[in-house]
């Protein structure tokens, strides 16, 4: 590729990489001579991303304690999102130029994104056919599991972290426990298989209830999975010694079940899986903090806004939205794309001591 007059190639200039923490941190990686020329994303440490994470929108309906605080956060402006028609732009190039082959819709709350159905059927349509999920907290999932399910939505993963409805009250600031359960059991009546549930746990809240939450889901055929609690709230209120961890986890489920590791491979997956009771049940912990998957990782994610990041936890942002308003052509896109994830540091660092969490929360960056 040719280089422009800066030493970057074209489309790829200082400006458009967006500045996040540390001004030392803050630039994006040039080209690198020794990137192969390899079509696909991959990084110095031989990693190659297939997997799309897209955040649709920074917005939710609810407001849980360990991502943002009750008046929520100042919303993306809507000018500054990607269109449907920039946003389905880019995962035809990720598809068809860059080998992705997953893709996962997030937010915020994705459900909250208008013409959310029509997005999903238009990446349905793309070749080769991408795998496709959808990380949703369930509110108006009832409405929808069908049409989602219809559009090509394979997989779901609601968020729960409670079966109380006080509790989920207080968790999420917002009184709608039925309504998440309502969502489930449609997202299983329309067929989507596995059907997940995504559940952290807090210290003196719910960490009483890893057991009740299992023997839920197994009743009901979800497959749950436990996150340990990251880094990643807007309030910057997270203590790793307050973190529930995946081994207290496995604890809390042994009182009362048998968990045997299911001996699949798990290639890039962050759960680590157990049968229950010698299954078929399976239940998932996700030890993101106490044991690091970074090595594994198969992602690359894109923000509402159209910023690229290698990682959950990156400091930099690559700015695609502003080669898409720019004029760039589809080649100069995934050039820049590769080179940003050519970049991809080895793992998020959160134990090491000059750990800085990145400025976007969760809600801005999509699960
Ligand atoms: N740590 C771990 N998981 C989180 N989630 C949101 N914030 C955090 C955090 N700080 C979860 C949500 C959802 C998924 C996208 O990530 O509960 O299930
Ligand atoms: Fe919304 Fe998810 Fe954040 Fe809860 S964790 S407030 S459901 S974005």
């Amino acid at each position: 590729m040719e280089n422009g007059v800066d030493g970057y190639p074209r489309g790829v200039t200082a400006s458009n990489t967006v500045p996040l923490g540390l001004p030392a941190l803050r630039s994006a990686p040039p080209a690198d001579p020794s990137r192969p020329a390899d079509p696909r994303l991959v990084d110095t440490f031989g990693r190659v991303a297939t997997d799309l994470r897209i955040s649709l929108t920074d917005r939710c309906n609810l407001r849980c304690t360990y991502c943002m605080p009750a008046e929520g956060l100042d919303w993306m402006p809507r000018e500054e999102q990607l269109t449907d028609a920039e946003l389905m732009r880019l995962i035809t190039i990720a598809v068809r130029d860059l080998g992705i082959h997953e893709l996962r819709f997030t937010g915020g709350e994705p459900l909250l994104r208008k013409g959310l159905e029509e997005l999903i059927a238009a990446s349905a349509a793309l070749e080769p056919r991408p795998d496709i999920s959808l990380t949703t907290n369930g509110i108006g999932l009832a409405r929808r599991a069908e049409s989602l399910a219809a559009a090509g939505v394979n997989r779901l993963n609601v968020s729960m972290d409670t079966l109380r409805p006080e509790r989920f009250a207080t968790i999420t600031r917002r009184d709608r426990l039925s309504d998440v359960l309502d969502g489930l059991a449609a997202a299983r009546a329309a067929g989507l298989n596995p059907v997940k549930i995504n559940s952290v746990l807090l210290r003196g809240m719910n960490d009483d209830e890893a057991a009740d939450m299992l023997a839920f889901a197994v009743e009901y055929g979800y497959e749950l999975r436990f996150i340990e609690q990251m880094p990643l709230d807007a309030q910057h209120g997270w203590e790793r010694s307050e973190m529930i961890t995946a081994g207290e986890i496995m604890e809390r489920l042994s009182a009362r079940f048998t968990l045997t590791p299911d001996g699949e491979a798990r290639g890039g997956a962050p759960a680590e899986r157990y049968l229950v009771d010698g299954g078929p049940a399976r239940v998932g912990v996700i030890a993101s903090v106490t044991r690091p998957f970074c090595g594994a990782c198969d992602r690359t994610r894109l923000t509402a806004d159209g910023q690229v990041r290698s990682c959950l936890f990156a400091r930099t942002e690559t700015d695609l939205r502003a080669l898409l308003r720019g004029g760039s052509t589809d080649a100069e896109i995934a050039e820049t794309w590769r080179i940003a994830m050519w970049g991809k540091l080895a793992g998020h660092g959160i134990d090491d001591p000059g750990f800085l969490q990145p400025d976007r929360p969760m809600s801005a960056i999509g699960g």
